[in-house]
């Protein structure tokens, strides 16, 4: 089996259907272009019946970027289909992404219909995406709370009827890793080489990224996912950390994918200022805080070898630089190389005056901006020189 995991981006979908995070087609056109920097295999940009801002940017990222996949989501009923396919009309690698729930609990109060209805309706859907276009996904919405049996005979049916892709999403976030691995592995042993299974992890649990990863231990070669892991209530799965974790733990994650990981953090950026919100701070890989070390103790650790403390080369994902933060857990090793990074090259003694000032301020605030540690190296450094004019005179 082909160790190359293909990266299906749904910001432009699932993440723009979450509170706060409604795209223009402009919005949504500039964050198309940080995507396919990415290098992302296929591009989400759009749910064409729920909106004709959405059919519009369907159209124009597919018009912007022909050499890129483009998916269309649809709910699996004729109208659906045909707006999907209407606005795929000018593309060169259309996807018809089409849906519908399978558990019972979405069957009994959602859909108010039977199993058998629910088969029927998924089959004809696709086999309807399929007279517009070859490449055609099918999503088992809910499917890990869904019978596993009936979901084996759904995913059979799909692909029977044309489906490329089988997307088995944890809608919910309820699956834990060890559980979604055992479903994926049953569906990928079902599906043999008929299709190309793929998962779309929600992360209510905070288990979105673990469960993706467990996926495609499982055999899962297509991962649905989105920059900031923004999407529907939680979010989904974070495509930064994915992509990352595979990326640092190739020894027990074998894995490829053709993201440009120097991108992820302008990509991440650019959504920010699209969107109403940006990461927590402490957000992996692209979080304020995920290269900046306070603790003394990490600083001196970090100062003598970066990897003491980093498992990423900040520059990999395209941020900058690590950030040492000066606060009242910060060591002199630091202070020093901060009084140095802002030109002041103090003696020992010097030094000794400024982090007892230093340590002094920081007890009574949140952190020591950097103006505040120019001042106090100022200060020490024109009482050294008075007194030495005054020994002099
Ligand atoms: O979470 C989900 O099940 C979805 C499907 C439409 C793929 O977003
Ligand atoms: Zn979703």
């Amino acid at each position: 089996m082909s160790d190359r995991v293909y990266i299906f981006d749904t910001t432009l979908r699932d993440g723009e259907q979450s509170p706060g995070c409604s795209m223009t087609v402009p919005e949504k056109l500039k964050m198309a272009a940080k995507l396919v920097d990415l290098g992302v295999d296929i591009l989400e940009a759009g749910f064409p019946i729920a909106s004709d801002g959405d059919f519009e940017a369907v159209g124009a990222v597919a018009r912007e970027y022909p050499w890129v996949q483009v998916a269309a989501l649809a709910r699996s009923n004729k109208g659906d289909v045909e707006r999907a396919a209407e606005s795929l009309k000018h593309a060169k690698r259309p996807r018809i992404h089409t849906f519908i729930a399978t558990s019972d609990i979405h069957l009994k109060f959602k859909l108010k219909k039977s199993r058998q209805q629910v088969l029927d309706e998924a089959v004809a859907a696709v086999r309807l995406a399929r007279e517009y276009c070859d490449d055609v996904e099918f999503s088992a919405e809910d499917a890990t709370r869904t019978d596993w049996d009936y979901l084996e005979q759904v995913s059979r049916a799909v692909v029977a009827a044309g489906a490329r892709t089988v997307n088995l999403p944890d809608t919910v976030g309820y699956s834990v890793p060890d559980e979604y691995k055992e479903l994926i592995g049953r569906m990928v042993k079902a599906l043999g080489d008929s299709a190309i299974v793929s998962v779309h992890c929600h992360d209510d649990l905070g288990l979105a990224v673990a469960n993706s990863i467990a996926a495609v231990q499982a055999g899962a070669r297509q991962v649905e996912c989105t920059i900031n892991g923004i999407g529907e209530r939680a979010g989904n799965a974070s495509l930064e950390e994915f992509v990352m974790a595979i990326n640092t733990r190739r020894d027990r994650l074998p894995f490829e994918t053709k993201i440009v990981t120097e991108h992820l953090f302008p990509a991440s950026q650019l959504l920010s200022s699209i969107v109403t919100f940006g990461p927590q701070p402490n957000k992996a890989i692209v979080g304020e805080n995920a290269f900046a070390h306070e603790a003394g103790i990490h600083q001196d650790g970090f100062l003598k070898e970066r990897t003491t403390y980093e498992i990423i080369d900040p520059r990999s994902v395209g941020v900058p630089e690590s950030k040492l933060i000066l606060g009242k857990h910060s060591g002199r090793h630091a202070l020093a190389k901060r009084c140095e990074d802002l030109g002041f090259g103090l003696n020992k003694e010097q030094l000794d005056t400024v982090y007892h000032r230093f340590t002094t301020l920081a007890d009574r605030k949140k952190g020591v901006r950097n103006d505040e540690i120019q001042d106090l190296a100022r200060e020490a450094m024109d009482e050294t020189n008075a007194a030495r004019a005054g020994l002099k005179s």
